[in-house]
């Protein structure tokens, strides 16, 4: 997701473009840039890789009063001052928040032009320009004629230097609002940055095309027919509008996950047709069919994501064997790789240190290696062979929640691909497939019934500094993903353990000073998840469950997850041990976005 602005009115636009662009960095920030004209039309374009703060160092002062600006969080070709927008073709500069879905096609019939940059934006610039080529073309008309041949989501704004007294702005699917006052419209992706200009803004809904000048906003359908504006006031407390209303990102990261793994999934689980369509691998089927070794490398978060994978993906295909191996242990150890190997590299960031170390190493070996990657144009997305973007959207909050969720969902769709080359029976991919495609819901669903309950157990379990989250099988991952997002928030030493290992010894360790999260599935294991709980609760453990079992549980607290699913429950129960993390930390006095000790990507050793 991307922040756009645009200014036209009788001030200098700059500094309001610049203004706009820095409340909306938190949306992505890629690379930025900003285009001014001048009322003869002369424009000045800047654009910069990286944050605002570098486009503001590459700007030069200009007194024009009209302009749009742009910061990235990319999707189409890395982060460059190339791909960067505005993307200007001809006399037309745009931005653009969404994806252009038939980019390639439009492209292939753009012939005359000679494409520069990654994006479907400049393949947008160009079909404008295309369209507004005869001098007694409006822009708003060329841009309506374009938008009438597109496919997919946009929020755009788009300006010409044979029109500098106008923006043309639209919408599909991306939100945009026009920000109105008396001599001035403004434009932008999130009313945040219209505060302090103006409280009075026109949210456009899809199809709706605005064409502003200074002071004027006239309002098309993609029939080039007016539609009435509906001016609305602007409640707005700047600081929550950024997070969404939230209170700090890691809610409103936990709580974009049905949005950010629909994402995830778009275009490639067709439920209806039963298929799975992943791009981007390149691998042949017979090249996949050959796979008997995976190995899954990353850190954190993303390792606990590749071995929740692994164990699906040993489960539907019966000749791979799966190894996750952490990177910075990986990188230092002689480890031998059998014939028939790949690596797949699990990364939000894409730049993490010790991942992109492994990488390197497997590649030195010839070793094919995949990437299942958050942010665009990484390292790591750039050094792999192939794989999967999982366009889960800005990760803010340094505590990973939404992109582990899509880690999964992305390494079960390339384990599903690889197990149809290998013959997986129709049933258990319609299985897979069935409860991929309601999982976005089931997630919204537990957010909104599980919330509270999470917020109470927080309030009664803030004051423990110790603590043990247990699983078996597919929850094991989930009880190690939820010790780290506990730890990493609100500093409570958490042990994620096998529930089959307490025996062995830590169950040594339990007496007051201890509560423990169970995560019991109501699977062929429930009932020795079962008794692992009544061994602990034996010895006066303090224990909450987390369950989708109707079965009799007298822990201190159990919270049950109602759901259709049989198969990807542990990624509810997940969902569950998020919120909790949340408000522990809150009710820790923690910073919840930036934990100490720790950053969002950890690009040194
Ligand atoms: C997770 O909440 C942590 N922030 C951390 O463990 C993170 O998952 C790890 O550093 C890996 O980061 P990456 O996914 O960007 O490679």
């Amino acid at each position: 997701m991307c922040g756009i602005v645009g200014y036209v009115g009788d001030r200098e636009a700059q500094d309001i473009l610049l203004g706009g662009l820095r409340r909306l960095e938190y949306r992505g920030y890629d690379s930025a840039g900003i285009v001014t004209v001048d009322v003869e039309g002369e424009p000045s374009l800047f654009r910069a890789k990286g944050k605002v703060a570098e486009l503001e160092k590459a700007m030069k002062d200009k007194p024009d009063r009209v302009g749009i600006g742009h910061t990235r969080w990319a999707t189409h070709g890395e982060p460059s001052e190339v791909n960067a927008h505005p993307q200007r073709v001809g006399d037309v500069y745009v931005v653009h928040n969404g994806i252009i879905e038939n980019y390639k096609e439009l492209k292939s019939e753009l012939k005359a032009y000679d494409f520069k940059s990654q994006t479907d934006t400049e393949v947008l610039a160009a079909l404008i320009d295309s369209l507004y080529q005869r001098s007694d073309v409006k822009l708003e008309n060329a841009v309506v004629q374009a938008l009438k041949l597109v496919r997919g989501a946009y929020g755009i704004a788009v300006i010409s230097t044979r029109e500098p007294g106008t923006i043309v702005a639209a919408r599909m699917g991306s939100p945009l609002i026009v920000g109105v006052a008396d001599d001035e419209t403004l434009i932008a992706s999130d009313a945040s940055a219209l505060v302090g200009h103006t409280d009075k803004a026109i949210y456009l809904n899809d199809g709706e095309v605005a064409v502003c000048t200074a002071g004027d906003v006239r309002m098309l359908d993609l029939a080039s027919q007016p539609v009435s504006a509906k001016v609305e006031t602007i409640e707005i407390d700047l600081q929550s509008m950024q997070k969404g209303g939230f209170d700090h990102y890691l809610m409103k990261e936990i709580f974009d996950q049905p949005d950010s793994l629909r994402a995830t999934l778009n275009g490639r689980v067709i439920k209806d047709q039963d298929l799975l369509r992943l791009g981007g691998l390149n691998m042949s089927d017979d090249e996949l069919r050959k796979v008997k070794n995976v190995f899954i490398v990353a850190c954190g978060t993303a390792s606990y994501a590749g071995l929740l994978a692994s164990y699906y993906i040993e489960r539907f295909t019966d000749d791979v064997t799966v190894r996750v191996e952490v990177a910075s242990e990986l990188r230092y150890r002689s480890f031998n790789v059998p014939e028939n190997s790949i690596a797949i590299f699990v990364s939000q960031s894409g730049e993490t240190a010790d991942t992109l170390a492994c990488l390197k190493e497997m590649k030195r070996r010839g070793v094919r290696c995949l990437g299942v990657v958050n942010a665009v144009g990484s390292s790591i997305a750039r050094e792999v062979d192939g794989g999967v973007y999982v366009h889960a959207g800005a990760e803010v909050s340094v505590a990973s929640t939404k992109a582990f969720t899509s880690q999964v969902a992305a390494l079960l769709l390339i384990g599903l691909v690889m197990a149809q080359t290998k013959g997986l029976d129709q049933k258990t991919l319609r299985e897979y497939i069935a409860e991929l495609d309601v999982l976005p819901d089931e997630i919204a669903k537990t957010l909104e019934a599980k919330n509270d309950e999470a917020k109470a157990l927080a309030e009664k379990y803030n004051h423990y500094d110790h603590a043990f989250y247990i699983g078996r099988d597919t929850t094991f991952p989930v009880a190690l993903e939820g010790a780290l997002k506990l730890k990493e928030t609100s500093y409570v030493h958490v042990e994620g353990q096998p529930a089959g290992e307490l025996k062995h010894g830590s169950i040594a360790l339990i007496d007051d000073r201890f509560f423990m999260v169970a995560f019991v599935d109501d699977n062929w294991l429930v009932e020795k998840s079962l008794s692992n709980v009544i061994e602990v609760q034996a010895r006066g453990g303090h224990i909450i469950t987390v369950t989708n079992s109707d079965r009799p549980i007298d822990t201190e607290a159990v919270i049950t997850v109602d759901t259709s699913l049989k198969l990807l429950t542990p990624l509810l129960f997940n969902v569950v041990s998020q919120l909790f993390a949340y408000y522990m930390a809150v009710a820790r006095g923690n910073d919840v976005d930036q934990p100490r000790n720790l950053a969002k990507s950890v690009t040194v050793e």
